[in-house]
């Protein structure tokens, strides 16, 4: 197979018109990214290509000749793969069984037990990994069951293999794998489709690049070479949009704001947080950088009074504080929760009620009848909206229906408009679209300019990076390094996260 070709495709769920007339070329050995944010019609124009999904109109063509795919065994037949964003393995089967399985094109092989092992074991070592095809799907990890996706892929001899988003499961060192062996599958003439929304990864491993927005094509089979970061962005998006904007304080004070010393958290005999200080000045960002699982969760739910420390003394403004989340929240602590459904956020009510939650028996809302504050709280919502660019046809939008920006803006407007003290940050833009990371940063910004202070946690590097005036890191507990966000290198950071250390030892 040297070329796909879909042409002039489009497709229709009720009133969403999902893809309008797009058109792509895929050639052989190649990686071809196909970026753009959520909603954009990725995932539906490759299942048609899979043959999940028919289109209303458009072609499919494999080198110069017309295919009709009526379901996915006619694309399995062509030489197509795909790995879906959720995996389709069975839990309670071997890797064996799930890669064999269903599969019977060789004459007596997938009888053969024996033979079938031999070669699932062959074909994980052409891709340089190694896998017990004996062991249950459901004891390996994220990254080997998509491991093992990819070979079913293979097994079924396919020269183009589909990736849905394959790193958004992943950490950073399992995506790194995953680029390896995309590279390794290229290498040995197989061609790749990944979907991604992140442009740092669609840069990296690309040979060619087609970006889509609201159903339409907008760039197709650009050549990875002289694109930036920048360009990319404002294709998917539609207009420009300033990537990690840096802001430096420029009216940072003497006074602290906020002081933490002596915090210590213990579980099990493990100290999560082992002797943690440090102050914020008004006006100030402290970013915490840290890959995750070193303590950050902690120190957020310690500081908003979810969780109770061992020890801790805590000054908002020279004043001691202390108690649960409500006397956190009465004394001007606020926090914007990574987990907006779980911690943040009612989906089933609408975004007026979603604004006011957690605040409504305190003042203005609390006071007055029933109609009065209503009315008030209506008002509140709208300006809020506007305010936070929140995109939704009324305020009475039930906020499981937005996508993940315009909920974290919700949220955003609900904590900021009560002009907290001080303001922690979790994970601003997790799953957020770049339009809206650049939107939050923004009003994050303009937060700690009117004087406040604010703590940002982030597992995104870049982010705490861009966002931050001073910086912590932490590691195993521990504070291990302190400084001006301009006084450390990328490197410099990431040595400190990974082993707790600046240089490496020896050095
Ligand atoms: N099976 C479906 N039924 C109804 N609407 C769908 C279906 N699949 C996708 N859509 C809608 O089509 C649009 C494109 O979705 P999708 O292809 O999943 O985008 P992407 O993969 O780029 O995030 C979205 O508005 C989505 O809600
Ligand atoms: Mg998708």
């Amino acid at each position: 197979m040297n070329m796909v070709e879909l042409r002039h495709i489009s497709k229709r769920f009720g009133p969403v018109q999902a893809l309008a007339d797009v058109s792509i070329l895929l050639e052989g050995g190649q990686t071809h990214v196909l970026l753009g944010e959520n909603g954009a019609g990725k995932t539906t124009l490759m299942r048609i290509l899979y043959g999940m999904m028919r289109p209303d109109r458009g072609t499919i063509w494999i080198d110069n000749k017309e295919v009709q795919f009526k379901h996915n065994r006619d694309a399995i037949a062509c030489g197509i793969g795909m790995v879906h964003q959720h995996f389709m393995l069975v839990e309670n089967m071997t890797v064996y069984e799930n890669i064999a399985v269903g599969f019977e094109d060789e004459k007596g092989l997938a009888l053969d037990k024996h033979k079938m092992l031999h070669k699932i074991t062959c074909l994980a070592e052409k891709l340089r990994f190694s896998i017990d095809p004996l062991a249950m799907v459901r004891d390996l990890t994220v990254g080997e069951k998509q491991r093992i996706e990819i070979l079913k892929t293979i097994y079924r001899h396919s020269k183009i293999i589909i990736l849905d988003e394959p790193t958004a499961v992943l950490t950073p060192q399992e995506a790194e794998v995953l680029f390896d062996m995309i590279q390794i599958l290229k290498e040995q003439g197989t061609s790749i489709v990944m979907i991604t929304h992140k442009l740092k990864e669609c840069l990296k491993i690309a040979d060619r690049i087609s970006v889509m927005r609201d159903g339409r094509m907008v760039a197709a089979n650009m050549e990875n070479k002289d694109l930036t970061p920048q360009e990319l962005a404002r294709q998917m998006v539609g207009r420009n949009i300033p990537l990690n904007d840096t802001r430096r304080s420029q009216v940072i004070s003497e006074e602290i704001a906020v002081k933490v010393e002596n915090l210590n958290y213990t579980v099990g005999g493990k100290k999560v947080l082992d002797n943690i200080h440090f102050h914020i000045a008004k006006g100030e960002i402290l970013g915490v950088v840290g890959v995750e699982g070193n303590g950050q969760r902690e120190l957020q739910e310690v500081l908003s009074g979810n969780l109770q420390p061992d020890t801790m003394e805590l000054q908002l403004y020279g004043e001691r504080v202390r108690g649960d989340t409500r006397a956190m929240i009465d004394r001007g602590i606020a926090l914007v929760p990574e987990d907006r459904l779980s911690a943040g956020l009612v989906p089933s009510l609408d975004i007026c009620e979603n604004v006011v939650l957690g605040y409504h028996r305190a003042g203005k809302f609390a006071t007055g009848f029933g109609l009065l504050r209503l009315k008030q709280w209506k008002q509140f919502a709208r300006e809020a909206m506007e305010q936070f660019a929140v995109k939704a046809s009324s305020i009475h939008v039930p906020i499981g229906s937005l996508s993940g920006g315009n909920q974290q803006k919700v949220i955003l407007a609900r904590v900021l408009s009560r002009k907290p003290r001080f303001a922690i940050f979790a994970q601003p833009t997790r799953g957020v679209d770049i339009g809206a990371i650049h939107n939050i940063h923004s009003r994050i910004f303009e937060y700690r300019d009117m004087g406040s202070a604010a703590l940002v946690i982030s597992a995104d590097l870049d982010e705490v990076r861009a966002l931050a005036d001073h910086l912590i890191v932490m590691y195993e507990g521990k504070i291990v390094a302190d400084g001006k966000s301009d006084d450390f290198t990328e490197l410099e950071l990431g040595m400190l996260m990974l082993s707790g250390r600046r240089e490496k030892e020896g050095f």
